[in-house]
């Protein structure tokens, strides 16, 4: 597709997800630490939260941290939330600004406390902005949270006629928001990795050759372009 022609297009996905894979081979390639890549990736997020702005969407969820993530290296794993702690420190001002509502999905609790604290605090400082809901999936993984759910509306002691895909929908991470009609996978690699399991069974998938810090403006139109050109059947037939 010829960059230069691309016009943002009308029907653009009111919720797009995005793995952001492809931070370690960034930096592999240019000799650099891993958490040089992760610090890229970081700086693209702004690039691409700004482009989501500008393209209409509504919904932003980013996977920055799954709950297989704490068995990579410990100096990466901390990288990782420092990395965390500076963003929040350094963009939240900026986010709030802009209409940015920032939402977590995921488990807080083994976070470390001051890090908590931060989301805790992003999150009340920004409940009210409607431009854009930017969730957040750290420490989040769709089989954990698929069990959550399970073990609360077993705590609320619903009855099994009381249960249908409504009412589980509001017992995830994402009960506030609509599932995602686009996920987008950076890197080349063709899984879902344990996101969003619930919310993407009608998801369309993108899946870009580029890594993370390089998916820049142009490569989010270029999805939203393909997005546009899909027939989203939703297990049914076209209308003939
Ligand atoms: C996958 O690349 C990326 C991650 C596991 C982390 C993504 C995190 C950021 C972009 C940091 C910013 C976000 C927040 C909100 C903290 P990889 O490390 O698996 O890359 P590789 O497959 O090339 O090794």
């Amino acid at each position: 597709m010829d960059k230069e022609t691309l016009e943002i297009p009308k029907n653009t996905p009111q919720h797009v997800a995005i793995i952001m894979d492809g931070n370690g081979r960034w930096a592999s390639a240019r000799g650099l630490p891993r958490l040089a890549g992760h610090r890229a990736g970081t700086e693209n997020l702004r690039t691409i939260i700004e482009a989501a702005v500008e393209f209409n969407i509504q919904y932003l969820t980013i996977y920055a941290f799954s709950t297989e993530n704490w068995k990579r290296p410990e100096q990466e794993v901390k990288g990782l939330m420092r990395i965390f702690r500076n963003m929040l420190d350094r963009e939240l001002k900026n986010l709030h600004e802009n209409g940015v509502q920032l939402r977590h999905l995921g488990q807080l609790d083994p976070i470390d406390q001051d890090l908590q604290r931060r989301v805790k605090e992003a999150i009340e400082l920004t409940k009210d902005n409607t431009r854009l809901i930017l969730n957040v999936a750290f420490n989040y993984g769709g089989r954990d949270e698929i069990l959550h759910a399970v073990k609360n509306i077993i705590k609320d002691s619903l009855a099994p006629e009381e249960i249908d895909a409504d009412v589980f929908s509001q017992y995830l991470y994402t009960a506030e928001s609509p599932d995602p009609d686009l996920i987008i996978r950076t890197s080349g690699e063709l899984r879902c990795s344990n996101f969003l399991l619930w919310q993407g069974a009608y998801s369309e998938w993108y899946y870009a050759p580029a890594y993370w810090p390089d998916f820049d403006r142009e490569e989010l139109l270029k999805a939203l372009v393909d997005y546009d050109q899909r027939d989203r059947r939703f297990g049914t037939i076209s209308p003939q």
